[in-house]
């Protein structure tokens, strides 16, 4: 019988800010730090039988590079570009040139927010969006991506 291959990893990549979650504004984006957020998404992605390569750039370019590498070295995207959602252009081109399913997600209620958060140029270029469920919405975006990964 041929041998099954490897799924390639899910990326959940970070924007700009979030390696200071934890201590961050606590009251708007918990007390869960980056690498706890890291090590739930990895165990929750095991119970799929993914793997998970987790990654934050200060950097736009950062992000940039690694959506392309993606595009042959992943299967899908989590992507949380922090407040470059509500600039980046390039951001939304290099995710509409992915190819393969993104879930973006954030931790605090942008809809709730300042009009300035209300919009997101990786909401256009994203096949769904979670917001406002803290650092359990990583949890569900690896869920919805594992969903998305079977179809
Ligand atoms: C965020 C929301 C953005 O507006 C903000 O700039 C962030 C974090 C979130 O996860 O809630 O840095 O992406």
């Amino acid at each position: 019988m041929p041998s099954k291959s490897k799924p390639l990893p899910i990326y959940i990549l970070n924007g700009p800010n979030l390696n200071l979650l934890g201590s961050r504004e606590p009251e708007v984006y918990g007390t869960a730090t980056l690498a706890e957020i890291s090590r739930r998404s990895a165990a929750r992605a095991r119970g799929h039988g993914l793997k998970v390569s987790f990654r934050q750039s200060n950097h736009e370019g950062d992000l940039i590079d690694w959506i392309h590498e993606c595009r042959s070295s992943g299967s899908g995207l989590i992507l949380n570009a922090g407040a470059l959602t509500h600039t980046s252009i390039a951001i939304h081109d290099a995710c509409r040139a992915l190819g393969k399913p993104i879930v973006e997600v954030h931790l605090s209620n942008l809809a709730a927010r300042e009009p300035f958060r209300h919009v997101s140029f990786v909401a256009r270029a994203a096949t769904g969006s979670i917001a406002g469920l803290g650092a359990h919405g990583y949890e569900l975006a690896v869920d919805a991506l594992a969903a998305l990964l079977e179809e």
